[in-house]
C-alpha cells in the first residue's frame, strides 16, 4: 500500500502476523495516498496509542465529539468505534479506527458523503523517539476516479492531517503520563496500555494478554455503536 512495512524483533523472531491490506488499494475507484513524511516526535508510542481509549479528547481537541464509543480487543488488532457531530462541516462522522500491532492505525471514516481510510503509521526509533507517516485513501465518485476525485483526496488528505497536527501539537508538549489519572466516563487507558505491553512480552505472556482482553469494552456515559446505526464495518479486514 505504498509503504514498506517491516517486523522488528530483537529476539529474531519471524511476524506473528501479517501486515494489514487494503482490497481498496486496487480499486480503481480509490484514489491512492502519498505518505506525508511527518518527521520524528519525541513521544513514545505508548502515549500515540493512548488515544484509541481516548473518548474526551474528540471533541476539544479534533471539533467532532463523541456520541457513541466502543474499543474491541482482537489479539494483536485494537479497534475504535465512535461517531458524533463534526462541528467544521456540519455533518455528522461515523469512524472505525483499528491498530494492527503497535505500529499501523487505519481508520475508515465516513462523513458527508465521503469514504476514507486515513493511515497513520508511528514506529519507535528511539526510547522515546517515535517517527511517523500519514496518508488517506478516498473514495472516487465513479468506476475509475477522476482528476476531481484526485482534487478532492488531496484536500481531505490535508484536513485529516490537519486535525491529526492537533494530536501532534499535545504529544509535542506534554510530559509522560506513566501513570494515567482518569474518570470512569474516560475510555479505557489501563486496557490499551495492557494490551500494548503485549508487544514487549514473551509469546507466553502476549498469549495470557490476549486471551484475558479480547472483547468489547463500552465506556460509561457513551451509547453503544449499534445504539447509533453504527453500520460501516462490512468487509474491514480485522
Ligand atoms: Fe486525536
Amino acid at each position: 500500500m505504498g509503504c514498506i512495512m517491516a517486523w522488528y524483533d530483537p529476539d529474531g523472531r519471524a511476524p506473528d502476523y501479517d501486515p494489514p491490506f487494503l482490497p481498496e488499494w486496487d480499486d480503481p475507484q480509490w484514489v491512492r495516498w502519498e505518505l506525508d513524511h511527518l518527521g520524528e516526535l519525541p513521544v513514545h508510542t505508548q502515549e500515540i496509542l493512548d488515544n484509541m481509549a481516548d473518548v474526551r479528547h474528540l471533541g476539544p481537541t479534533h471539533g467532532a465529539p463523541s456520541e457513541y464509543f466502543e474499543n474491541q480487543f482482537i489479539d494483536h488488532v485494537y479497534v475504535q468505534r465512535q461517531g458524533g457531530p463534526m462541528q467544521l462541516y456540519q455533518t455528522y462522522l461515523y469512524t472505525t479506527t483499528w491498530y494492527t500491532g503497535p505500529g499501523i492505525l487505519l481508520s475508515k471514516q465516513v462523513f458527508a458523503g465521503n469514504t476514507i481510510y486515513e493511515l497513520i503509521a508511528n514506529t519507535p526509533v528511539d526510547d522515546g523517539l517515535t517517527k511517523c507517516f500519514h496518508g488517506c485513501l478516498f473514495k472516487g465518485s465513479a468506476a475509475t476516479a477522476t482528476d476531481e476525485d484526485r482534487a478532492a483526496a488531496k484536500q481531505a488528505q490535508a484536513g485529516a492531517l490537519e486535525a491529526f497536527g492537533a494530536d501532534f501539537n499535545v504529544w509535542a508538549n506534554k510530559r509522560p503520563a506513566i501513570k494515567i489519572m482518569q474518570l470512569k466516563t474516560d475510555g479505557p487507558f489501563r486496557t490499551g496500555r495492557k494490551w500494548y505491553s503485549e508487544f514487549f512480552s514473551s509469546p507466553e505472556d502476549a498469549a495470557k494478554i490476549r486471551a484475558e482482553l479480547n472483547g468489547i469494552v463500552h465506556t460509561e456515559g457513551m451509547a453503544t455503536p449499534a445504539q447509533a446505526n453504527h453500520n460501516i464495518d462490512a468487509g474491514l479486514p480485522f
